[in-house]
């Protein structure tokens, strides 16, 4: 791999002239420089800079290029310091081509396999470097503290260990194929309500233990940039936090690269960059005046100077100066994305068997479900990827069921309608006709269509656009759903002259709460399919105008759909019967997760559940397949057979999901969220921990977040953290402890593949209280795991070292860790309330 500077003039850099060949060439892979040459380096390179180039270098600019990414920085092309590109995100490169779409992180995160997130890591900076871009804005390691988090299908869970191990693992895989990793949002952004203003007012231990530890891994993992969170935390933003961005994270920690703003997260120039933020994003609306400030002595050169040297710190150990050595990136695994939809899939439930699909099942079996039709790939906003490719559920498992398998399909919960029928229509020049008046721009006739259904070969010619006025009659009374399905341009529809939904791109960007009705899901003819809720009584008759234009290359797909009362119940009919004729029903259910917008209720949108019930009441062999970011409410968990949450599962997810549900492969994914059975069991069920009051989100709940609420308040939920079953079953043994290397322990244990078929387990390890401890402590809490495969019969014997850390708890006198000493309870099992071995150990001070 070389790295090809953009300009070819000489350089002067370290003292020795380079030329052009040079470069060209890249400077072989090496050792890295000495920290003495780099900071020589570095200190000639700013020493050369103007102040308006370092000031430059503060803020994002826009891009002479057209690729489409987040961010850009000009560089200064005259010293060789490259422009830099920073891209989205989490669940693969964001950029206006597509790019490998991982499954979402939570799928990740469920993997409990830091080696899958170094293969997941690797995949999204090949993509990346691929499309020309040096900075992944990605992981994200805000802990899920809230269920119905807009973004925590982002990001890695609610338990600070399991993100830590998973977030340095992602890390390294990123930079080690010469990209600079952005670890966000830094810190607390754990909700989208406000997440530009709330403030979390959370203690000094519950910010250490809860959320501060996936960061602090990152950093141990040599993340080269820190993107500073939206929000305030204790009525300070983040972006101008000096004790979070200076004292925790350089001082405490000692982080040497920079850090970023979010995308119109900086709220001052000085006091943001004294405080410790480097850059400005996207823009330099504060960033900008700093030249100014330093020339009126308002502020001092040094303070720039040291900004923009954090900024080349991180760019020259990604390789990208001339002088500095590029990296050596070894081979990455860009089968990432099919194995971690597989190995993070967890089978939730699976009673008598009920999967995997056998013959008798394959004989007569219905799918049902919008998304069993169109992939849902990912969840909405800045994580969005445009996929390379994709693949239908229903196809991917009529193709691997082989040909005797007799498969159908019902919709049960429709979301594409049909076209407004022309019985409903009039044209506003003849209101007894049926249908629509076009006008096309440019063209004096006019002409009637009977429907808006201009797909495939019908589409709307590029560079044409068009309107459609008349007048809409309902035939009966109630809420008609009215959904403008378009593709290759844009459509707005109109009733009685004010504005009702614009077509906007499936799942796109919905950074401010996204358009009215902008679902996640395309129509099963890939159009996007935003929709909005039209009330009519039997008769009424609305003035409609819907306008369309496509692109300037593109043709435009045009839909004009509608869900009429009662079409929704039909539906839902005739899935029951089709359940009730087939042997086996599985029924995919999903919910749209975005970013910009938490969800509305942890139900399943729309019907599902009056789906999921109707069918389950038809056919015993209910199956349900979860396409989904976050918890959802099962009320129907006791009626189905299996449940096997898919997460997003990205690009390759069709294929992964015929794979578990035929067997090929045992599901081994646990939950790195706590689901539970009701909404008002989540310790965030008060307005004033969420969404806050005035402003404020309190988060009284301390450190009880996740399982360690639950267990604390004696709450069963309805999957717990760390639960998922396997098509085989495992069973363990042999619970040893040991005194560790540095102070902790070894915990040894033996696994023990009891059932029939290979599959992957993740034995867990708990640590307790002692007796009594210096201060209130979770119940147990995750002090290791190891994700194990293993054949039919076979034992291994697993090895889980616990740190002095893992022992340890935050103390507000110290202001630091202080270990827990006393005798304390070590528990190994295959969830947190599924806890098979236990023993003590007596943990002494150092
Ligand atoms: C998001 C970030 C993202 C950035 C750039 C922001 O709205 O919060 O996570 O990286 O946009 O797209």
């Amino acid at each position: 791999m070389t790295h090809l500077p953009r300009y070819f003039g000489p350089f002067l850099l370290g003292g020795v002239l380079l030329s052009a060949t040079d470069f060209a060439q890249g400077t072989p892979d090496s050792a890295p420089l000495s920290s003495q040459q780099v900071n020589a380096l570095l200190d000639r390179l700013v020493g050369q800079m103007t102040l308006d180039e370092k000031i430059a270098m503060l803020h994002g600019a826009t891009d002479p290029q057209t690729y489409g990414q987040a961010g850009y920085l000009p560089g200064v092309p005259r010293l060789g310091i490259p422009e830099l590109r920073l891209t989205d995100g989490p669940a693969g490169v964001r950029t206006a081509q597509a790019a490998t779409a991982l499954p979402a992180p939570v799928a990740l995160a469920s993997t409990f396999s830091p080696e899958l997130a170094r293969h997941y890591g690797g995949v999204i900076a090949t993509d990346g470097r691929a499309r020309h871009q040096n900075v992944i804005l990605a992981p994200m390691v805000n802990i899920v503290r809230v269920p119905e988090g807009g973004r925590d299908f982002e990001t890695l869970g609610e338990d600070p260990f399991l993100a830590s191990r998973i977030v340095a693992a992602e890390v390294a895989g990123i930079q080690a194929q010469g990209l600079v990793a952005t670890v966000k949002h830094f810190a607390e952004n754990n909700q989208e309500t406000q997440r530009q203003s709330v403030s979390a007012d959370v203690d000094e231990r519950t910010l250490h233990e809860i959320e501060l530890p996936g960061f602090e891994a990152a950093v141990g993992a040599g993340v080269g940039a820190v993107m500073a969170a939206y929000n305030k935390v204790n009525g300070t933003y983040a972006s101008e936090h000096a004790q979070l961005e200076t004292d925790i994270l350089r001082t405490a920690w000692g982080f040497t690269g920079f850090v970023m703003s979010d995308w119109g997260g900086t709220h001052s120039g000085i006091p943001a960059l004294t405080a410790g933020l480097d850059m400005e994003m996207p823009s330099g609306r504060n960033f900008g005046a700093l030249a100014e400030a330093v020339t009126s002595g308002q502020l001092q050169e040094e303070a720039v100077n040291q900004a923009v040297r954090r900024i080349l710190v991180s760019v020259e150990r990604a390789g990208l100066l001339p002088a500095s050595p590029h990296p050596i990136v070894g081979p990455v695994d860009d089968t990432a994305a099919l194995e971690v939809a597989t190995a993070g899939a967890v089978l939730l439930k699976n009673d008598r068997h009920a999967l995997p699909l056998g013959g008798d099942d394959l004989e007569s079996l219905v799918v049902i479900g919008p998304t069993a039709k169109t992939l849902l790939i990912g969840g909405g906003g800045s994580a969005r990827v445009q996929p390379t490719h994709t693949e239908s559920p229903l196809d991917a498992l009529t193709r691997r069921a082989g040909p005797t398998a007799q498969i159908r399909y019902a919709v049960g919960y429709d979301v594409d309608g049909e076209p407004i029928p022309a019985s409903a229509l009039a044209p506003d020049v003849a209101p007894t006709g049926h249908g629509l008046r076009r006008t096309t721009a440019g063209l004096l006739e006019t002409r009637v269509d009977p429907t808006i259904d201009f797909t495939g070969a019908g589409a709307i010619p590029a560079g044409t656009s068009a309107t459609w006025t008349g007048i809409l009659t309902a035939p009966s009374s109630g809420d008609y759903e009215i959904r403008l399905q378009t593709a290759g341009g844009r459509g707005s529809v109109q009733f009685d002259a004010s504005a009702a939904v614009t077509g906007a791109p499936a799942g796109g960007r919905g950074r401010r709460g996204g358009g009215a009705g902008v679902g996640l899901l395309a129509t099963a003819l890939g159009l996007s399919n935003p929709s909005v809720s039209v009330p009519f009584t039997a008769g009424q008759s609305r003035s409609i105008l819907v306008t369309g234009t496509a692109g300037a290359a593109t043709p435009l797909q045009i839909r004009l759909a509608w869900i009429p009362p009662g079409w929704r119940d039909r539906k839902i009919v005739e899935a029951a019967e089709a359940a009730r004729a087939a042997h086996t029903a599985v029924v995919f259910a999903y919910d749209e997760s975005q970013e910009g917008r938490d969800r509305a209720s942890l139900s399943l949108p729309g019907v599902q559940d009056a789906l999921i019930e109707a069918v389950a009441a038809a056919n015993p062999r209910t199956i349900v397949v979860l396409n989904n970011g976050a918890p959802v409410l099962m009320p129907w968990a006791d009626h189905v057979a299996a449940i096997l949450q898919m997460w997003y599962p990205g690009q390759d997810g069709a294929a992964a999901t015929a794979s578990l549900l035929l067997g090929e492969v045992s599901p081994g994914g646990k939950l790195p969220i706590t689901f539970p059975r009701r909404a008002e069991d989540a310790p965030t069920a008060d307005p004033a921990r969420y969404p806050g009051v005035n402003g404020h989100g309190a988060y009284s709940e301390g450190i009880l977040v996740g399982y360690r609420w639950y267990d604390a308040k004696g709450i069963a939920p309805l999957f717990p953290f760390g639960h998922g079953l396997s098509y085989t079953t495992f069973a363990y043994s042999n619970l040893s402890v040991h005194a560790g290397a540095d102070g902790g322990l070894t915990v040894r244990v033996t696994v023990t593949n009891t059932g029939t078929r290979r599959g992957a387990d993740v034995p867990q390890l708990y640590v307790g209280p002692p007796a009594s401890a210096p201060v209130p402590m979770a119940l147990r809490q995750l002090a290791g795991f190891q994700r194990v495969e293993l054949d039919p019969g076979r034992s291994a014997q697993v090895t889980i070292p616990v740190g002095r850390r893992e022992l340890s708890y935050w103390s507000t006198t110290e202001h630091g860790w202080v270990v827990v000493t006393g005798t304390r309870t070590i528990e190994v099992g295959a969830s947190s309330r599924d806890l098979r071995l236990k023993t003590t150990t007596d943990i002494v001070s150092k």
